[in-house]
């Protein structure tokens, strides 16, 4: 496949186009679709849309616009990314990672340090994507984000998300983002450290994975947390199994960051996908 040519996007046509696209990624509700008008008075205030195109045709894109977030020593500019999307048939090739890179740049231009953006935790996909690869860190959840969602791919389930921190000048992330790609982390990378799985999944029947009822105590440097490694499959298969997935990883998503944990990797290995918590960072970035 020819490489991706990635672009700034900038005129209405080209807005339209990712009108367009927004129906085919999350296909379903017409009232969801960021209109073209609303693009526009973005960008024209430091908002930023860049589109990924093979032959052409827009096949992936990525928005976002400048924030203000609250610290202690009062209001600080950032830039909050909302969304991004890859046709259905374009998923996989590195397409949404090289949006991101594109943000990245674009963003430390602007002379901002931090992005931060919003995903379903359940998503193992987005995980890797966001955690492993970009190197974004989690220590915020939150509940109903967006109410009851109407969308295709989020309809009927609490909209609990992650909200990432992006720290796009440091090591960590320009390591990520560098030439040199990262070879895939497994759990046998972790197995000298003090790695604590804090509970395992059964197998129900139909061979989905099922949340047990409890997870151990939370101790240690470095914990572990499965998630179903197609979380949207099972939940075509068995919505009341998504559900529960859905309260139990609140649960132990909540607990491990009120216990002062943060999601500093995420590994697919053994056919299964896992969250590494670490404790004892003196520091987010
Ligand atoms: C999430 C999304 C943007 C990712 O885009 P993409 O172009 O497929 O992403 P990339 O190819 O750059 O990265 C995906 C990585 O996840 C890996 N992956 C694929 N399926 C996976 C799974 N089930 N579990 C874990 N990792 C998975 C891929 O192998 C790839 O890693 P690799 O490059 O090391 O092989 C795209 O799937 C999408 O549009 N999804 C629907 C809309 C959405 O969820 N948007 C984001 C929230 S607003």
């Amino acid at each position: 496949m020819p490489a991706p040519v990635i672009k700034i996007l900038e005129t209405p046509e080209e807005m339209t186009a990712v009108e367009e696209l927004q129906r085919q990624v999350w296909h379903g509700s017409e009232t969801d679709v960021v209109p073209a008008h609303v693009f526009i008075a973005a960008i024209h205030n430091g908002g930023i849309v860049a589109g990924a195109y093979l032959e052409n045709r827009l096949i992936g894109f990525v928005f976002g616009f400048p924030g203000i977030e609250k610290t202690p020593d009062g209001p600080r500019p950032k830039h909050c990314s909302h969304m991004l999307g890859i046709h259905p048939d374009h998923r996989d090739g590195g397409i949404g990672f090289a949006l991101k890179r594109a943000q990245w740049q674009i963003v430390r231009h602007q002379g901002l340090d931090h992005i931060t953006w919003t995903y379903d935790p359940l998503l193992s996909r987005n995980a890797y994507l966001n955690i492993a690869k970009l190197g974004a860190v989690c220590n915020t959840y939150r509940r109903a984000e967006y109410g009851d969602m109407r969308d295709g791919l989020n309809a009927g389930l609490p909209s609990d998300r992650f909200q990432v921190d992006w720290w796009i000048n440091t090591r960590r992330v320009e390591r990520r983002l560098g030439k040199r790609v990262r070879k895939p982390l497994n759990l046998d990378h972790f197995s000298q450290a003090e790695l604590q799985p804090l509970y395992a999944p059964h197998a129900s029947t139909g061979n989905l994975p099922r949340p047990p009822e409890h997870f151990s105590p939370l101790e240690g440097k470095l914990a572990l947390a499965e998630i179903p490694s197609d979380f949207n499959a099972l939940k075509e298969k068995d919505f009341a199994l998504a559900r529960d997935w859905r309260f139990f990883t609140r649960e132990v998503f909540e607990t491990a960051f009120s216990a002062g944990y943060i999601v500093t990797d995420f590994v697919n290995d053994h056919g299964g996908s896992f969250y590494v918590f670490s404790n004892g960072e003196t520091t987010l970035q």
